[in-house]
This record gives structure tokens, C-alpha cells and sequence, in this order.
């Protein structure tokens, strides 16, 4: 089924405190996976649903997201001239994956607030919001599925996983009612809730399919939890207009703004390399076998 969501926002503005120090000089989105940059998966996630327009929210010490999305006439210059032709390809279609545009949010005021910037952009279409800290492996089909799961009710559709109990506080958590394979309907949500006050086990990943009536509720939330405006409340005040829906789905997912995700999903893409991958699994045998 193809989708009408043409465009996706990227809010990429976060400090990034939980992967410091790294992250004191380098935007998080940028650490690479094997040899790719974070943010680039999911980029490229949202180009293979037919997303075509980009808009990524950045912040202070973030100008190298924007030079990895441009074009670098001196590198490619250097790599023509070197008849390295598969690596100058490979440059160039990195800022030919769609219309990447850039916003600054001036200050990190929460997630909500993040994507609030994204109204003008976005017009009057549904959208979706993908968070760069969630890497899906390209063959997970969890945006697919919201987006088919958006064709079907017309509303907003979440990313939901089930989730260890003693994790709920993490993520925003949904009450919710089955609505058929897959689908659950959401009857309220709670950002980060402790575990014996959250709804159910299921919380909310980085990956939202949204209408448009989403910044209204936006512009009328004030900030909850840690101070920030957060998106979770903006959705819970669209519950009072619309229905909001949830796709769940289990695996494929790395939340690569927590180290030890961070380590999985580099090892799961390295092993998957035709070139890498052999060399590497030996590697790993041979040091877990030592251990
Ligand atoms: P996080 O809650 O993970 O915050 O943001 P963070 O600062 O990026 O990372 P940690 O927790 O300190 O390590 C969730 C997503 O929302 C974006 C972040 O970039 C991330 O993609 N975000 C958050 C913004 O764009 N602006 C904000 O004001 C807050």
C-alpha cells in the first residue's frame, strides 16, 4: 500500500548526556555504526517508505549533521581524481537521499517542543517523527507497518513495544484496548511513569506517524516532566479531539543513545557486512570462546 505521509521530522537538538564524553564535541547522531553515522540509518529508513522531504531539528554543536547531508565538492574532487568512483557515488547520493532541510531549535526545551518547530514546514499533512537515538534495522518493516496502519484509521499511529516492567520508566507508556492484528488503541498515555503507576507495559518508541492537529496540542502544552515541553502530553491533549492508534512490534530496534544498544546494533550491522562480517564473526567466536 503506498502511503500519503510524504514528509518526516527528525528532531536531533538533545545534549546527549547519557553517551558523554563522546558526546561533548560530536552531535550523538553522528557516532557511526560500523562506518555510517547513526542519524544516516534513519534517514535512510525514511527514504525506503517513500518519504521525500526531510526536516531535521538541530541545535548548538550540531553543524556537522548538515555538512554530512551536503554536498562536499573538495572530497569529491579528491576521490574523481583518485578513480575512486564507488566511494564518490557513494558521497554523492548520500545528499541525494531527499530534500534535507535544516531548523534550529535555539534552546532544548523537550521533545515537543522539537517537533512544535516543524509546524510551519509541515503544513496541514500528516507527518511522521522519527528519533535518531532509535536505529530500525532496514528490514524490521516498523514504519511500514504505522504507515499502513495511518492509511487504515486516519489518525496517528504510534510505535509501541512491549517493554520489562521495571523499564516503563523510561519511556511514555499507553493504556490502551486491542483494535485488531497488531493495532491497539490508545486511551491515555504517561511520560516515564514508575512501574507501579504506569498504565501497561507498553511504551512508546522513537517512531510516530502524526496528523496535523498535533501542533495545536502542542502550542497548548506546558512543560511536565524534567521541565520540557514533552511530546507525550501534546498526544495526550490530541486524545481529546481524535483517536490515537499504536502498531506494536517486537524486534528491530536499537536504542543507540544507550551504550550497551549502541554495541549490539554496531555488532549485529558488522556481522551482516559482506566484507566485514566473515572476519569479524571469527573474531568474535575466538574472544567469547577465550572468555
Ligand atoms: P532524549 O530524551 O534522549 O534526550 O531526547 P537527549 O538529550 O537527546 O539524550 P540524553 O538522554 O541526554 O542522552 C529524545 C529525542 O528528542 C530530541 C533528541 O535529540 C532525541 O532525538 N530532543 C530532545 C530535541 O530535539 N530537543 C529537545 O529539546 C529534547
Amino acid at each position: 500500500m503506498s502511503s500519503s505521509v510524504r514528509k518526516a521530522v527528525i528532531p536531533a537538538a538533545g545534549l546527549g548526556t547519557r553517551f558523554l564524553p563522546a558526546t561533548k564535541a560530536v552531535p550523538k547522531e553522528m557516532l557511526p555504526l560500523v562506518d555510517k553515522p547513526s542519524i544516516q540509518y534513519v534517514v535512510e529508513e525514511a527514504v525506503s517508505v517513500g518519504i521525500t522531504d526531510i526536516l531535521i531539528i538541530t541545535g548548538r554543536a550540531k553543524r556537522n549533521v548538515e555538512d554530512h547531508f551536503d554536498r562536499s565538492v573538495e572530497l569529491e574532487e579528491l576521490l574523481r581524481q583518485g578513480g575512486k568512483e564507488e566511494e564518490l557515488n557513494a558521497m554523492r547520493a548520500i545528499a541525494g537521499l531527499a530534500r534535507i532541510h535544516f531548523i534550529r531549535q535555539g534552546q532544548p526545551l523537550g521533545l515537543g517542543h522539537a517537533v512544535g518547530m516543524a509546524a510551519d514546514h509541515v503544513g496541514d499533512e500528516p507527518f511522521a517523527v522519527l528519533l535518531p537515538d532509535d536505529v530500525c534495522h532496514p528490514s524490521s518493516g516498523i514504519l511500514a507497518g504505522m504507515l499502513v496502519a495511518h492509511e487504515q484509521t486516519g489518525s496517528t499511529v504510534l510505535g509501541l513495544k512491549q517493554v520489562d516492567r521495571r523499564e516503563v520508566s523510561l519511556y511514555g507508556c499507553v493504556a490502551f484496548e486491542p483494535a485488531g492484528d497488531s493495532l491497539v488503541e490508545v486511551h491515555d498515555l504517561v511520560e516515564k511513569p514508575a512501574p507501579d503507576e504506569a498504565p501497561s507495559d507498553l511504551g512508546v518508541m522513537g517512531r510516530y506517524v502524526l496528523t496535523p492537529a498535533v501542533f495545536a496540542a502542542i502550542a497548548a502544552t506546558r512543560p511536565g516532566r524534567g521541565g520540557e515541553i514533552q511530546l507525550t502530553d501534546a498526544i495526550k491533549g490530541l486524545l481529546r479531539q481524535e483517536k490515537v492508534f499504536g502498531y506494536t512490534f517486537r524486534d528491530g530496534r536499537f536504542d543507540v543513545g544507550n551504550k550497551l544498544d549502541f554495541l549490539k546494533a554496531t555488532v549485529t550491522f558488522a556481522l551482516e557486512r559482506d566484507d566485514l562480517g566473515p572476519d569479524f564473526r571469527a573474531f568474535l567466536e575466538q574472544v567469547v570462546g577465550a572468555g
